[in-house]
């Protein structure tokens, strides 16, 4: 398929999505995880497209769990009530509005639908613990869901995914990649033939099992709201200095990282992993103006790690987000002795001793009440 006329398509597909019958409210549920990026997603241009391919593990335990109901709108109506934790959050309704307005083109019924959200996270919210992803990729699927129910379309998984994926996409960058998956790459590149800019895929089949099992110690430093938003940090790369390279160094990076999720080499897993993690905020710290998002004890907990990792020789990884907690990417075989050591050395470092346990997961999942 040619990727540049996705959208093309699904817009030329939007006019059988204008009119359905519907009687009375209808409720859909899905819980999607947040994603952690081993490859990073830093810098975009036209509509949400990246500037290089990036490549995430889709987490378990920290996800959004969305449940709309929706009804025929009546003229007049407000059409979207958004509730997050179950309070009325204008702020987040207003982006959802945004939201809508924009994938209406995709998704014509949307405004003949009256729609009331409810939205929750099992952790910290804009916190840069990617939970605009995994809202959006909730929303995105909960929609597509939607659109299934009204019009029987999108028969496929693979239909169905790609769609929710893109939808997502609009929403967020990195939302697109939560979806069904442990692995999933978002961005063109010639290593991955179905690989596109404008939706992700899952590379499951190129990741040997070792990584399958890994899980994703998330230390708490803050889980306060981040001074800048990750749309402003985007927006920087455009003129930034280094821009050229760090695009040519992530397909690189990506290159090295497919051939060590193939054949399960953790050290070229976790140099790769760092090296992402410390170009993503050093390409913040020199930014114009500059982003700092990481504090003291994101440094004092990667220096105890480094040394914990000498001393013991053990094979994990750190990285970071756009923020300052910090992921512990490990195997499930030394899990003992990771949490063991995060209890005894690094909670001191964390945000009331907070830490979320968390693992691979196989991504988004629809909830059937
Ligand atoms: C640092 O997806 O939050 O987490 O597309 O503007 O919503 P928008 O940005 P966002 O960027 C996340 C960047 C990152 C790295 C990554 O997840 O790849």
């Amino acid at each position: 398929m040619n990727d540049k006329l996705i959208s093309t398509q699904y817009k030329q597909k939007a006019y059988d999505l204008a009119n359905f019958d519907l009687t009375g409210s209808q409720s859909i549920s899905w819980e999607s995880p947040s994603n952690i990026a081993l490859i990073k997603y830093w810098g975009k241009h036209d509509d949400q497209l990246p500037q290089n391919p990036s490549l995430s593990f889709n987490l378990k335990n920290s996800k959004t769990i969305t449940n709309i109901i929706y009804q025929k709108k009546e003229p007049d109506e407000s059409s979207i009530r958004y509730f997050f934790e179950d309070q009325r959050n204008v702020p987040f309704e207003k982006r959802i509005k945004n939201y809508f307005e924009k994938i209406a083109v995709y998704l014509p019924f949307l405004k003949k639908l009256d729609f009331t959200i409810y939205s929750k996270n099992t952790f910290p919210h804009s916190a840069g613990i990617g939970s605009s992803a995994s809202s959006f990729s909730a929303l995105a699927h909960s929609l597509c869901s939607i659109e299934r129910e009204l019009f029987h379309t999108l028969p496929g998984q693979d239909e169905f995914y790609r769609k929710a994926s893109f939808l997502a996409r609009l929403g967020s960058g990195s939302a697109s990649r939560s979806i069904p998956g442990k692995a999933v790459l978002w961005g063109k590149t010639e290593r991955v033939t179905e690989s596109s800019d404008e939706y992700a895929v899952p590379i499951d089949e190129q990741v040997h099992h070792l990584f399958k099992s890994y899980r994703d110690a998330v230390l708490i430093i803050d889980s306060g709201q981040k001074t800048s938003s990750s749309s402003k940090g985007h927006m920087l790369m455009e003129n930034h200095s280094f821009a050229k390279a760090r695009y040519l160094q992530a397909n690189i990076n990506l290159e090295k990282m497919l051939l060590a999720l193939k054949t399960g080499g953790e050290k070229l897993f976790a140099e790769i992993v760092e090296s992402e993690a410390m170009t993503l905020h050093a390409l913040m710290l020199s930014s114009n103006p500059a982003i700092f998002l990481i504090k003291p004890n994101t440094l004092a907990v990667i220096e105890k790690l480094k040394e914990f990792r000498r001393k013991q020789c053990l094979n994990f990884a750190f990285t970071l987000d756009a923020g300052p907690n910090v992921h512990i990417l490990y195997p499930n075989k030394i899990q003992a002795i990771m949490v063991n050591f995060i209890e005894n050395e690094l909670l001191p470092f964390c945000e009331n001793g907070k830490w979320i346990d968390d693992e691979i997961s196989n991504g988004p999942k629809q909830i059937f009440s």
